[in-house]
């Protein structure tokens, strides 16, 4: 562990601003800004059931999960072509260079896009462009991991597995999103074991709604890498010491837990539990358009509700790094490239 030197508080988020970090968990459906969404409606000569821009963002007020995706899945509509996708992934890329995010992990999920009758291939091609576009322009590396939705079927997520066989080489991974309560990860057991056959990165979904029991289905069952989100294992406290021994990261996402209402206010936020009980938390932002930031605004905002300090941002950008699935030798060089961002910031 690196011993970071004090910094005032006044002086954190532009810490937090500059700090090299990873972002491991953000659906890239989810980053579609309502300008763009508007554009690329125009682009493919549809209708949006809202006025303008300013109707649509003010329409982005939820109870819950479930208030929140019945909006997303709807927004997803205008996305109709390779050009859509690649559209879509470079705008992010530009902001998560800007926050100083040199690895991005990227969920997509084509089954919401194979019900509009855009096919799979679509939206991995174009989606795979931008990642390579990004490498060159701000040098961020990628990974792409195609999440299952899980209100549907198993049968439905094996089908959408085979769609992307012929793309499996662009791919890092697979996860598991959408509606979380009655829909525990051992409901997709064979998909995952099918996924984990073909070499890929597996990840879920797990305790973000839901009870500590799907996180130990997600890990004991799917035999996931990392989990997505988990703030309600601090129900359980062996799944914390799993947690911790194991060291099986949590990709928490502050404000996505407080526009969700999982939380009532920031400051409610168990963040700094996970951490205190040696768990590898990272910060990432999961529907930045929706949910009211980018990376770099969770960690900020979370650092002034919570009282985080600097030696709390090394640990989660670290974490971060460790967490992802960036081949050893890269991940040494990010870590070194972090510790110098530490030693020499002043
Ligand atoms: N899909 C997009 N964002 C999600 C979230 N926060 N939880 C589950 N599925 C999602
Ligand atoms: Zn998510």
């Amino acid at each position: 562990m690196l011993k970071v030197k004090p910094v005032a508080p006044e002086r954190l988020p532009e810490l937090l601003r500059r700090m090299p970090k990873a972002e491991l968990h953000m659906h890239i459906e989810g980053s579609l800004e309502p300008e763009l969404m508007f554009a690329l409606a125009r682009r493919n000569g549809l209708t949006l059931p809202y006025a303008d821009v300013e109707a649509l963002r003010s329409a982005y007020v939820f109870d819950d999960l479930q208030s929140f995706l019945d909006i997303y899945h709807a927004g997803t509509r205008v996305l109709r072509t390779e050009q859509d996708f690649y559209d879509m992934a470079h705008a992010y890329l530009v902001r998560a260079a800007a926050d100083k995010v040199l690895h991005a992990e990227i969920f997509f999920d084509t089954q919401t896009h194979t019900s509009h009758g855009v096919a799979a291939d679509v939206a991995v091609r174009g989606l795979h462009r931008a990642c390579v576009d990004a490498r060159a322009e701000f040098g961020i590396s990628t990974g792409l991991i195609l999440c299952f939705l899980r209100h549907l079927s198993e049968r439905e997520a094996l089908e959408c597995l085979e769609q992307v066989l012929p793309q499996r080489e662009l791919l890092l991974g697979v996860g598991l999103a959408s509606s979380e309560v009655g829909h525990p990860p051992e409901k997709f057991a064979r998909v995952f074991a099918r996924a984990r056959a073909l070499g890929l990165r597996l990840v879920a979904h797990a305790g973000e709604e839901g009870p500590p029991a799907y996180i130990w289905s997600a890990l004991d069952v799917l035999k996931v890498e990392r989990i997505d989100h988990g703030v309600q294992a601090v129900q359980d406290a062996a799944l914390m010491a799993r947690l911790a021994h194991d060291r099986i990261p949590l990709t928490v996402c502050p404000l996505s837990n407080l526009k969700l209402r999982v939380f009532p206010t920031l400051n409610a936020h168990n963040l700094w539990r996970l951490m205190d009980a040696g768990i590898v938390a990272t910060i990432n932002s999961d529907d930045p358009a929706y949910f009211g930031g980018y990376i770099n605004q969770n960690f900020i905002q979370t650092f002034a509700a919570l009282g985080l300090n600097a030696q709390h941002a090394w640990q989660l950008a670290s974490n971060s790094f460790e967490a992802s699935f960036i081949d050893p030798a890269p991940k040494r060089q990010y870590a070194e490239q972090l510790q110098a961002f530490f030693e020499t910031f002043v």
